[in-house]
């Protein structure tokens, strides 16, 4: 299985995404229950965030992990640009802390940029590092110029990730971002990596040279577009779903070694960028 090392942790490349889960009670027995089919076919990173469902996707989490060893999951949440000051962070990780039932998470994420000063921002998420909450924190939804201007603050460099959006049909990052990021050995957190069925990229996993590609590895589409995503190094992703099956089908494409000839099929069909583009976001 392809792995990722952040701040110091080796773990599966692919892990697991919640946004939208835990909004409807009806689904939360399956949700769980897909967090744990996740879990159990060798996912260690769980993505969350103070924003999804305003804790409800936290707390769902929290329920799903109660009676797993703390020391088999690495935990990602975020917070909220109105909440990255030195006045209200460390609330909202505590906040954050008291749903997901732990002491500490493994990462904490600036979610997107606000209005605080992105100094005063980054001297509170290393702070909390120091105090037993966090054991490293990054940023989210930063392109070049950001991570640039990032690294002329005295703490900017103590960044132990940075997550954007990436998929197949979404690849503008590749164009200089992913190089920057490789240069100054910060990993990359691949969001909405099979492409948010039904919002930025819809179907990816019915193009005929996806599905070519997943035939020759006996693998689902959606298989295929998580095994490119991984192939990058130094590149996590964090597929999210609702469904026991697919949560398994998802970790396990971790497995897949895509060939020389799959990747010309997959940029026939979805060519890399030949220019800077802006970042997609969600
Ligand atoms: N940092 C940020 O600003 C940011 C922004 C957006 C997202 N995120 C994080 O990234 C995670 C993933 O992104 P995302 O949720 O936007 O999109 P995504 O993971 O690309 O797509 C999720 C959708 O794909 C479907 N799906 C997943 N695996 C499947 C499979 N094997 N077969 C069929 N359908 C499958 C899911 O449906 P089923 O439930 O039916 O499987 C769900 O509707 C989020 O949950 C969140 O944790 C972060």
């Amino acid at each position: 299985m392809q792995t990722v090392t952040i701040a110091g942790n080796q773990v599966p490349a692919i892990g697991l995404g919640t946004w939208h889960m835990g909004d409807d009670p009806s689904l939360q027995t399956q949700e769980i229950n897909a967090i744990h089919a996740g879990l159990a076919a060798g996912a260690e990173v769980i993505d969350t965030a103070e924003m999804y469902g305003s804790g409800r996707a936290e707390t769902l989490v929290g329920k799903a992990i109660k009676d797993i060893p703390r020391d088999q999951l690495y935990l990602i949440s975020k917070v909220l640009p109105t909440n990255a000051s030195k006045q209200h962070m460390e609330r909202s990780l505590d906040a954050s802390l008291k749903r997901l039932g732990v002491d500490e998470v493994d990462l904490y994420l600036y979610h997107w940029r606000g209005t605080t000063p992105l100094a005063e921002t980054i001297d509170e998420l290393q702070r909390l590092t120091t105090v037993g909450k966090t054991k490293a924190w990054g940023i989210s939804n930063f392109d070049v110029s950001d991570l640039e201007e990032l690294w002329q603050l005295p703490n900017g460099p103590k960044a132990a990730a940075n997550e954007d959006l990436f998929n197949l049909g979404s690849r503008g990052v590749e164009y200089s971002l992913l190089d920057w990021q490789a240069k100054h050995e910060l990993p990359f957190i691949a969001y909405s990596p099979v492409g948010a069925p039904d919002q930025l990229n819809a179907h990816l996993d019915r193009n005929p040279n996806v599905l070519k590609v997943a035939q020759r590895h006996n693998a689902s589409a959606y298989q295929i577009l998580l095994a490119w995503v991984v192939s990058h190094q130094q590149v996590l992703a964090i597929p999210q779903s609702s469904n026991p099956d697919h949560a398994k089908e998802n970790v396990l494409a971790g497995d897949i070694q895509l060939t020389a000839d799959d990747l010309k099929l997959l940029d026939e069909a979805y060519p890399a960028p030949t220019e800077k583009l802006p970042l997609d976001v969600l």
